[in-house]
């Protein structure tokens, strides 16, 4: 096919090449496709490489910790030492820096929110005391972060992302001069859903930060830390040992969990902070749950007990996504890359590609998509207030759908692409 530029073609070829594509585009109408491309879920078979957690288990591990402890009864608020070396040898962070949790790093993140609206951090006055609290949102970022200061009332301030990582100059300048400025929502590897991973300028920048406010948290989503989709990682600098050189330990708090390593909502999470964080979190933490659930804990550190096996996992979990991602790259390049309508992510791990249409385009994708059976990330919903300024921003999710259903997916979207850009042009 010999594509032409839109940008080169007169108002009457427009509408011609529409009339086309609206045919093309209403045959697969006719379909009554259900085909989901919205959220960053795991697929079947993805969750099937953990099942054998479940199998072949010995039960001896479930009666004594390594330390002598009975993982059976209370206690342990704080995690299992095993299940601290687990994801200590992922964040790369000491075990005594670490609070494991149950199956979601996002209620740890709501909860050291809540924490801090309500009591303070370290002593300082809770939030909920104070005039206004404002949070700085890298964007297009994660939507349920936005969503958690959407609710507790935090005013959001976007911030804009490049492949670095956030612009670390319009950072500084918030956080260093406004002290109702109390925390930054950071993705630094395989970002969602941009991709990025934040280079070690930036990271350094900011464990660099003098804040205004002494609460003001950098809340270090390592979601992705360890999901790489090719061979040659990316490299995430230790933000920890940045803060060290410049005492700064206090300011950050990272998160991780299994959700997408084994199983999502029934894995493991954790907290890692400076050891006087991991003491005010503790400290409060106790009051609302005596332990966590300790025989996930020693499920996942049995299964996972050498990192060979880890990584093996991990190799595994790309062998099965990588094929989806690369299968609508490669639609793009072929349907959109030509037309020049349209920029895209490239990642090297995480769950999603992030796409970029031509401005004011975005919400009518997703509406064609949706009339045609594909539903897509709700535009806006990678902005704070689910409000994209450029209308331009859909976040695309590959894992979850089959390659089969990803193949007429991505069709039907590249369509949609060019169609909602010819409407615009028109
Ligand atoms: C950046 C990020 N953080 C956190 C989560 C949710 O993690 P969990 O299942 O551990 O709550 C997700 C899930 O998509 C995510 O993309």
């Amino acid at each position: 096919m010999i594509y032409k530029l839109y940008e080169n073609l007169s108002k009457e070829q427009l509408k011609g090449e529409y009339l086309t594509l609206k045919k093309e585009y209403e045959s697969f109408k006719n379909l009554n496709l259900k085909l989901d491309m919205s959220r960053g879920k795991p697929c079947e078979e993805q969750l099937n490489l953990s099942l054998n957690m479940l199998k072949d288990i010995d039960i001896n591990h479930f009666t004594k910790t390594k330390q002598g402890q009975d993982p059976r009864n209370y206690g342990l608020l704080s995690g299992t030492l095993e299940a601290k070396q687990f994801f200590s040898n992922i964040l790369n962070v000491p075990t005594e820096k670490i609070i494991v949790g149950d199956g979601s790093s996002l209620s740890l993140m709501f909860d050291y929110i809540s924490m801090a609206t309500n009591f303070g951090l370290l002593g300082s006055t809770p939030w909920n005391k104070l005039e206004e609290v404002k949070f700085l949102c890298p964007c297009p970022g994660y939507d349920r972060h936005f969503a958690i200061c959407e609710l507790f009332n935090i005013k959001m301030i976007n911030i804009n992302i490049n492949q670095n990582g956030p612009d670390v100059n319009q950072i500084k300048e918030l956080v260093e001069k406004d002290h109702s400025v109390k925390g930054i929502w950071c993705v630094p590897k395989y970002s969602n859903p941009t991709g990025i991973t934040y280079k070690n300028e930036i990271v350094t920048a900011l464990a660099k930060l003098k804040p205004a406010a002494k609460d003001f948290r950098i809340f270090w989503d390592n979601a992705y830390a360890i999901h790489h989709l090719s061979q040659q990682h990316d490299e995430l600098l230790n933000i920890f040992e940045e803060c060290e050189k410049y005492n700064t330990q206090n300011m950050v708090v990272e998160f991780t969990s299994t959700a997408k390593i084994t199983f999502a909502g029934s894995g493991i999470s954790a907290i890692a902070a400076s050891e006087e964080n991991i003491k005010d979190i503790l400290n409060i933490m106790s009051k609302r749950i005596i332990c966590f659930n300790k025989i996930n804990q020693i499920l996942h550190a049995t299964f996972f007990n050498t990192t060979e096996k880890l990584e093996k996992h991990m190799q595994n979990h790309a062998k099965i996504i990588k094929p989806k991602f690369d299968l609508i790259l490669n639609k793009f390049e072929k349907e959109l890359k030509p037309l020049k309508i349209a920029n895209w992510s490239r990642p090297n791990g995480g769950y999603f590609i992030s796409f970029n249409a031509l401005n004011g385009c975005a919400k009518r994708i997703y509406e064609l998509c949706k009339e045609s059976g594909v539903t897509l990330t709700s535009p806006g919903a990678t902005y704070p207030y689910s409000k994209d300024p450029k209308d331009s921003n859909i976040r695309i999710a590959p894992t979850y759908p089959s390659i089969e259903d990803l193949k007429i997916a991505s069709s039907i979207f590249c369509i949609c692409v060019k169609l909602a850009t010819i409407e615009k042009l028109l």
